[in-house]
């Protein structure tokens, strides 16, 4: 086979989130939390929620036509769908094949990735990748959750998660721009720190189960505090140093939105000014592999990002997952 190497780049993006707003002063009024402890350390004041019959892939198929759209490409011009997701509608079949069908993208192959909050980092890089070597030119990456679903509403961690669906479409270019780098961990020896446990092998669908609340998301916040602030730094030291990037010529960092203590830490590590940081958290909390691609989409359309602009990636997930990434947009 003839060795191919392509330059990547974002070519269109798109988002959703779902109409219905809670307040953090409206979960207060059920939740053992308290708003304005939620706005001063998470840096959330409110999130989206699905409504009963809006699943992942629901809000996912509206984010990737809006992408689509925004490309100025057709959904039969897509040969590639990945969905970053860890609240897929079912086990099988993948959230992406459904989006396929409910966006008639019939020439694509379509496969999720499961990274959780490093969902659409790890979906980005695997899909230029195959551009990179000619195996695939239009690539549809979504990300997008509805933690809602497993938030366990009585307990005062209810208030970290939103929903929404990001996406982008990635082709190939001839120009030097596009990305420059990504750097992609994981470290199993995390996975009891943000967990899912239910519904899968070990704890299948039973009444046992679902009574011994196994269907929510269970979270040691101290051990992602502490991780994330390690882990984000040292991903994107290293992409830096892959491309002989120095912090002062970063535009903007695009991060994951854990908290907003966590990005603060980062980016006093790193050395970025935090005014270079984006952040949504305040409008949508946590949204899972939804935030990248929900920020990206939002300063694409607010004209943040300019032709030559050094944009970083990083996220840091369940698993654990993290990553960098490094692109100059055009
Ligand atoms: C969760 C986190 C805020 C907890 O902070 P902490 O200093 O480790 O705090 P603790 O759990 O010991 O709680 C300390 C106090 O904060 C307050 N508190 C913690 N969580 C709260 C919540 N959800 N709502 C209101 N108050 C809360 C309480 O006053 C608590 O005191 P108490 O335990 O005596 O009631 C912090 O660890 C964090 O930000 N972790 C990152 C989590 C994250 O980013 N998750 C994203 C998912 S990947």
């Amino acid at each position: 086979m003839q060795q191919i190497v392509r330059n990547v780049r974002i070519i269109g993006t798109g988002s959703y989130v779902p109409e219905t707003v809670y307040t953090n002063e409206y979960i207060e009024t059920f939740a053992p939390t308290n708003a304005a402890w939620v706005e001063e350390n998470l840096g959330i004041k409110e999130r989206r929620i699905a409504s009963e019959d809006q699943p992942t892939s629901d809000l996912a198929a509206k984010a990737g036509l809006k992408a689509i759209e925004s490309a100025g490409l057709k959904p039969e011009d897509i040969d590639l769908i990945i969905v970053a997701t860890s609240t897929p509608d079912r086990l099988a079949p993948s959230t992406a094949a459904i989006v396929q069908d409910k966006i008639q993208a019939y020439n694509s192959v379509a496969f999720d990735l499961a990274a959780v909050c490093s969902g659409f980092l790890f979906s980005i890089s695997t899909a230029a990748q195959f551009i990179a070597t000619g195996v695939y030119n239009n690539a549809l990456v979504i990300g997008a959750d509805t933690f809602s679903k497993i938030i366990d509403w009585s307990r005062r961690d209810c208030v970290f998660f939103g929903d929404g669906a990001g996406a982008a479409v990635l082709t190939h270019t001839e120009s030097d721009k596009g990305f420059l780098a990504f750097r992609l961990y994981t470290d199993g020896r995390g996975k009891w720190n943000f967990t899912i446990p239910g519904g899968g092998s070990e704890y299948p669908l039973s009444h046992e189960n679902v009574d011994a609340g196994h269907r929510y998301f269970q979270m040691v916040g101290k051990a992602v505090y502490e991780t994330g602030i390690k882990v984000l730094p040292k991903a994107i030291n290293q992409v830096l140093a892959d491309t002989g990037t120095s912090i002062d010529q970063v535009d903007y960092l695009i991060p994951h939105q854990p908290s907003i203590r966590i990005l603060k830490d980062t980016a006093k590590i790193i050395g970025l000014p935090f005014e270079k940081v984006m952040t949504n958290m305040d409008r949508y909390a946590n949204t899972s592999g939804g935030t990248i691609p929900i920020l990206l989409d939002e300063a694409n359309k607010a004209g943040k990002l300019k032709p030559g602009s050094l944009i970083l990636f990083a996220a840091v997930g369940s698993g654990w997952t993290y990553g960098a990434s490094l692109i100059r947009w055009s």
